[in-house]
């Protein structure tokens, strides 16, 4: 492994990444003594920017990063924060560990599936919501937690599931990162 050049590494004309996000990446060069340590910080920004990475997006972050696409793969598959496929305006997650699943997390889980009539990892039709169940949201303590997009809910019920969903925009206005303003 050898230390690396500031600045030297140029995006494809074609690429897939947004010409904005690739300014942020090319920033953060220099920030970090190997090239591989950018590998979380920029699926993070390309994840923000476009809401998902694509495998055409992380063959171009295993060049940018001097990694194998194989390893990007792994570490964007590894945090959930990161999607690796497309997903709705909000994508609701719900936990099913331990503390969640005795206080109702299931119970969750099935009354969004027919409240929105698509089954786990699946996207309404309109493109507005996604349901994925995910493993500890370390707030054990608030059990049964839900995270939509960016925001934790606590002690949910289905009734208090309803009033959330209901309150959410028609559509999300993003602010350059990607995130709901
Ligand atoms: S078990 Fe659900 S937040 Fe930890």
């Amino acid at each position: 492994m050898t230390r690396w050049d500031l600045g030297h590494y140029t995006p494809r004309k074609d690429s897939a990444i947004a010409p904005e996000v690739w300014e942020k990446l090319l920033r953060l060069e220099g920030r970090y003594p190997w090239r591989r340590g950018m590998l979380v910080p920029a699926l993070m920004e390309v994840a923000q920017h476009h809401k998902w990475v694509s495998r055409r997006q992380m063959e171009e972050l295993a060049e940018f990063c001097e990694v194998s696409p194989t390893e990007v793969m792994g570490v964007a598959t590894f945090y959930t924060m990161i999607y690796t496929q497309p997903v709705g305006d909000y994508n609701i997650q719900v936990c099913r560990t331990l503390s969640c699943a005795l206080c109702g997390a299931e119970r969750l889980i099935e009354h969004l599936k027919e409240k929105l009539g698509i089954g786990e990892f699946e996207t309404t039709p309109d493109g507005r919501f996604t349901l994925t169940p995910v493993e500890c949201l370390a707030a054990c303590c608030g059990a049964p937690v839900v995270q939509i997009n960016q925001d934790y809910y606590e002690n949910v019920t289905p009734e208090k599931l309803d009033e959330i969903l209901a309150s959410l925009p028609e559509k999300r206005t993003l602010n350059p990162k990607g995130e709901a303003r």
